[in-house]
């Protein structure tokens, strides 16, 4: 059978990975995919990003299922352009999409449905988002409404922070809305779990590293690194995000007529006491959470999915029971010179490790050439991703893969896992 895989990042390289190791497939195509995808002999890459013409490849090539990876094509509606061509494709609907690609649109969800989140506030307005700010001091948490591929967050520590965000996200900009929220205290983790849309099978979990810069420094990006699984979701915190946030994220989304079939992505923060409450939700796997997850899947990723799009009498998600490698997955973004900023392409990449049973790197922004030579060509480059006995072990491996690499101007985190270390 052939599978699609939209996109073209690390998350979409770490899919097509994993669903081409399913016996039951036999051509994974990615739509654009990226450097390391068109060098992987079991992938092939297809140079569309045109939703209308990915749906007509699917159609032409009998594409049994395609798996979409960002964000950008679920909010242009891929999913129910290929479902009105009667195409099988795992992925919300544009409207429940929402969730991810309107801050203000979930948080009204959640403050309908009860689920626990930062109190907020939404503005079009520049002066009364100023005047909130004003009224409530920092620190102060602004959002821009509206995809942001992970970085229209601010967590402004001082007023002026605050007030230079919502000039940023606002100034001139028609229609642009932003959300201001409390800043919530505690440590973050991503609760991913599959889902139907009625139906809910959790991944394992994991933890992202926002910020640039050792320490949890500087500015957000899209993410520098990951591991799997997050020691501060307990088994009581996993239960209570289950059921106090997942499971009526599910059904609330079922009963307002927009139920959310995918990868349903609750980013939690998670205070002293262990109660959970969301930061955000995404519509999508994570990135660079994907992964470290798939590299810890033992399932077979292409009959999970078929389950999640089951119709008639198939096998539904009820039928699965995951299986994970009991290891520490950790994952270290290198990324691009200027990033999270203006970032600069067509950097020669070398040093590549072959891959290894308990290391993998995971291209994201790279594009092999018709010379053959591999250059960055996107913000986050790679995830060098490996697995480990413990996380000390996990990271000294993924550290020991991304010694030999070499780009000009690559940046990466030296501390990702340092939150796993921390005794507990
Ligand atoms: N790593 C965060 C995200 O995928 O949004």
């Amino acid at each position: 059978m052939k599978v699609l895989v939209i996109g073209g990042g690390g998350r979409e390289h770490a899919l097509a990975w994993k669903l081409a190791q399913s016996p039951k497939v036999q051509r994974v195509y990615v739509a654009p995919g990226n450097g390391g995808t068109a060098l992987d002999p079991a992938l092939r890459n297809v140079p569309l990003t045109d939703i209308g013409a990915l749906a007509d490849f699917a159609v032409a090539e009998k594409i049994v299922l395609t798996i979409v990876g960002p964000e950008a094509p679920l909010a242009a509606g891929v999913v129910d352009l290929f479902r009105a061509h009667g195409l099988r494709i795992f992925g919300p609907t544009r409207a429940a999409a929402q969730l991810e690609s309107s801050k203000a649109f979930a948080k009204d969800f959640m403050q309908r449905h009860g689920i626990p989140t930062a109190l907020y506030a939404s503005f079009t307005d520049a002066a009364a988002a100023h005047d909130h700010v004003n009224r409530h001091g920092a620190p102060i948490v602004i959002k821009a409404d509206g995809l942001a591929a992970g970085k229209g967050v601010v967590v402004a520590m001082t007023a002026d922070e605050a007030h230079a965000a919502i000039d940023f996200m606002l100034d001139g900009k028609t229609g642009a809305r932003v959300v201001i929220e409390d800043f919530m205290v505690g440590e973050e983790a991503s609760f991913i779990v599959v889902s139907d849309g009625q139906r809910v099978l959790p991944l394992a979990t994991s933890q992202d590293h926002k910020r640039i810069g050792d320490g949890d420094t500087g500015p957000n990006t899209g993410g520098m690194g990951a591991y799997s699984p997050a020691p501060v979701v307990t088994p009581n915190v996993h239960a209570r995000a289950m059921h106090e946030i997942v499971l009526p994220t599910i059904a609330g989304m079922a009963a307002d007529g927009q139920p959310f079939s995918g990868f349903l992505y609750a980013g939690l923060m998670i205070d002293a006491a262990g109660n959970p409450r969301v930061v955000e939700f995404n519509a999508r796997l994570g990135d660079p959470e994907a992964q470290v997850l798939l590299m810890r899947l033992k399932s077979d990723l292409f009959d999970v999915l078929m389950a999640a799009t089951a119709t008639g009498d198939q096998p539904t998600l009820d039928s699965i029971e995951l299986q994970w490698d009991r290891r520490i997955a950790l994952g270290v973004v290198m990324a691009a010179h200027g990033y999270p900023g203006a970032v600069r392409n067509g950097d020669a990449i070398g040093g590549l490790p072959a891959p290894t049973e308990d290391a993998i790197v995971f291209h994201a922004g790279t594009e092999r050439r018709a010379d053959g030579t591999l250059v960055t060509s996107g913000g986050r480059v790679l995830c060098v991703t490996a697995l480990g006995d413990s996380v000390k072990a996990a990271q000294q491996r993924a550290y020991a893969a991304l010694a030999p690499i070499h780009f000009e101007g690559g940046q990466h985190r030296s501390d990702i896992g340092h939150r796993g270390l921390q005794p507990r």
